[in-house]
């Protein structure tokens, strides 16, 4: 998902992204996501970047690195990495005990590895993100391309009806060279236990599904204001 200029401002992701960033303090290593609402937060962290404040970010895809290159906002490679503060990224769905389906924009293996990594995780999203119950929102799972077609049918197995995310014509790649295969299921009553049998699939490399990850959520609205959450 390449950042294109978002000509129409959003607001509510604007106001959640803010927020978000008003949680960093000088001297943190900040973990930037991606997404639309990633994006107002990247831009507002380079602001403050521009005003004085000293910190190194690590990305969660290559849009997201480049992005943050371009506001002047410090990216360090992993192995300078020693430990990540606090963790900027945006969701699909979040549920009430901030339980989330992130991958919408195909980035989700590196946003759980960075996410995994953080003291913190905020979770930023317009309001429509937040559900009764996980699943309209088609769960995306990556997958290697090697023997795919047995993994979309041990997919199957789990009711997932599986559909392998394309761009164009051509499959979806994400940065680390896999498939996503968007699982449908309407309604995720047990994310849990979805998860561990997701991920007991030989071929799965990872799962949308971030669960005890997130320590705050932040709603935003349209009116510009914002709601935050706690775990
Ligand atoms: C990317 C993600 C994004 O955080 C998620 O898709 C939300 O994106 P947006 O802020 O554009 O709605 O998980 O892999």
């Amino acid at each position: 998902m390449a950042y294109i200029c978002y000509m129409q401002v959003n607001i509510a992701k604007k106001a959640a992204a803010e927020q978000a960033a008003t949680y960093i303090r000088p001297g943190m290593t900040v973990g930037l996501g991606t997404g639309s609402t990633a994006y107002y937060a990247i831009m507002r962290i380079g602001e403050m970047v521009r005003e004085g404040l000293q910190i190194k970010a690590v990305a969660t895809s290559r849009e997201s690195e480049d992005l943050a290159g371009a506001q002047g906002i410090t990216i360090i490679p992993f192995s300078e990495v020693e430990k990540i503060d606090l963790d900027i990224d945006g969701a699909d769905e979040a549920d009430m005990q901030l339980r989330l389906i992130k991958g919408g924009g195909g980035a989700l293996l590196r946003e759980k590895i960075v996410a995994a990594a953080s003291e913190q995780m905020i979770v930023i999203a317009e309001e429509a993100k937040l559900v009764q119950q996980l699943g309209k929102f088609p769960l995306p799972v990556e997958i290697i391309p090697f023997a795919y077609e047995l993994t979309l049918r041990r997919l199957q197995q789990l009711h997932a009806a599986p559909a392998l995310r394309k761009k164009g014509d051509q499959y979806f790649v994400t940065d680390n060279g896999n498939l996503i295969a968007d699982c449908h299921y309407e309604h995720i009553a047990d994310p849990e236990t979805l998860h561990a049998q997701l991920n007991d699939i030989p071929g799965v490399v990872e799962n949308g599904l971030f669960i005890g990850m997130a320590h705050l959520l932040i709603i935003g609205k349209e009116d510009g204001t914002f709601r935050e959450i706690r775990r």
